[in-house]
């Protein structure tokens, strides 16, 4: 069967605080409609229509998604049936449609199976949840045998209702025959004067449609609508996504402190320790090692290799048996080979570093090519900037570089070649040449 999903995303959500439209929150490195697009796109044979309305140019702008979305305007937010009836006319009549709400975003693709089962025989299913403060949610008012009659708003709702703890999540699926006869018949008699679409049930009722419910774990279905929720959210995936890497068998120190800001791939027997941000898409090989408080993005860490405490690693590929850090900081596509090793205060950027090459102790290295074999002794610049253009510095193989020089580029040190420490190195170094360029010492006599 076809499927239809309609995800609302109209809203300002002015609980959520801030000009940007509540769905474009950030959850987990990425807008919290992001995440139902990604699950709703694994779906074969479905369409997504977005019910826009609040900045709608920049809900399009800030989505991707790899089949066609219809973006469709609602122009005054009335309420979520009003919504869903702006999708009416694009909807397959013989479909199931499934409704989403843009402010709950980790809806998974089993649950939604699990959803469309009940609709596919004609019931109008729904998922609920448990809420222990049930506050600003839609009650599940059930009746004989457990049967759900309707659900009430909590601003419509009585005391005795607001004591229920069960509460609609907003996701629902039924058939699109029936959506396109009971959307019209909903009215806004209700304290809010909104279109409510969770009118539906007593609908489906008046037409002997059974009204069916999953009720999920709140972690999935519970959504935000204010920075306390998107906090609470958050704080669950992560926890959730680092259980999920202990049962591969990868070591997280602590799993209440690690956050993976979009997505992480890591190999056997790697273990994280606590405070680490990993943003963007990661790779992290077998055996690797990652100390505490590093921040690392859109970056691969090949196998057996160590990346000790406050390290902060972007856009870079480091090979196997690599050593980063303590206080190591490389970006702008650095490339590191195997047994490379970057220590304290070292800073890399747009650079190759070759195989065993080492640079251990406050060093900064730009748009710097270094073979193998190399030694960059402490304090070493690359001068790589002349006030208007970058320059490259080459290190060929074996050189050796005295600590505290300053390699102003471009320039080329040939292989084996060495510079004094201290020096100032302006032009290139033949292979196997000891290049010095500093003052002569001279011992004065003192004074008396
Ligand atoms: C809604 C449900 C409530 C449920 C809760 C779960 C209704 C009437 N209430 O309440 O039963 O417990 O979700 O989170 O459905 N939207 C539009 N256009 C509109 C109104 C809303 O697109 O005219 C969108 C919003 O942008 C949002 C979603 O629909 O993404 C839900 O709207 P929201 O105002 O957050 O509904 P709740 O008050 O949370
Ligand atoms: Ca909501």
């Amino acid at each position: 069967m076809n499927i239809d999903f309609i995800i609302l995303a109209a809203g300002k959500g002015t609980r959520m605080g801030g000009d940007s439209p509540k769905v474009l929150a950030s959850l987990a490195g990425k807008p919290m409609i992001q995440h139902l697009i990604d699950t709703v796109d694994s779906f074969p044979k479905s369409k997504t229509s977005i019910i826009v309305g609040y900045k709608s140019k920049e809900v399009e702008s800030c989505v991707a998604s790899s089949k066609k979305i219809s973006f469709i305007n609602q122009k005054k937010q009335l309420g979520t049936a009003h919504a869903v009836k702006q999708a009416l006319p694009v909807l397959r009549k013989n479909s199931i449609s499934v409704v989403l709400y843009g402010d709950a975003p980790l809806v998974a693709k089993s649950t939604l199976k699990k959803l469309i089962k009940p609709a596919l025989k004609g019931n109008l299913s729904l998922l609920t949840f448990m809420k222990e403060d049930p506050t600003g949610y839609g009650r599940i008012i059930r009746g004989p045998k457990s049967s759900i009659q309707k659900i009430t708003e909590h601003k419509d709702a009585s005391a005795l209702e607001r004591e229920i703890k069960e509460v609609n999540s907003g996701v629902l699926a039924i058939k699109t025959d029936l959506l396109l006869k009971y959307i019209p018949k909903i009215k806004n008699n209700n304290v809010a004067k909104e279109y409510y679409l969770t009118d539906l049930v007593e609908i489906s009722n008046q037409h002997a449609v059974n009204v069916t419910a999953t009720i999920c774990d709140s972690y999935e279905v519970g959504g935000a609508n204010n920075k306390s929720e998107l906090h609470d959210l958050e704080r669950a995936y992560q926890k959730k996504l680092g259980q999920d890497l202990l049962k591969k068998g990868i070591a997280v120190a602590d799993t209440s402190r690690i956050d993976v800001r979009g997505e992480i791939k890591v190999g056997q027997n790697s273990f994280i320790d606590i405070n680490n941000v990993f943003e963007g898409y990661n790779v992290l090989g077998k055996n690797v090692h990652i100390g505490p408080n590093c921040f690392i993005s859109n970056s691969t860490i090949k196998d057996n290799t160590t990346i000790y405490a406050n390290t902060v690693i972007e856009d870079c590929i480091i090979g196997k048996d690599c050593a980063l850090g303590p206080f190591t900081r490389i970006r702008g596509g650095t490339e590191l080979s195997e047994g490379a090793e970057l220590g304290n205060f070292v800073e890399a950027n747009r650079s190759t570093i070759g195989k065993n090459s080492k640079a251990k102790h406050l060093t900064y290295l730009g748009d710097a090519e270094l073979g193998s074999k190399t030694n960059i002794g402490a304090g070493t610049i690359t001068c790589n900037y002349d006030g208007k253009n970058k320059h490259k510095t080459i290190i060929e193989d074996g050189t050796f570089i005295g600590s505290n020089s300053s390699l102003v580029a471009p320039l080329t040190l040939g292989k084996g070649s060495y510079t004094g420490a201290g020096s100032v190195i302006t032009k290139n170094v033949p292979d196997g040449k000891l290049a010095v360029g500093r003052g002569k010492q001279v011992n004065l006599n003192k004074k008396k």
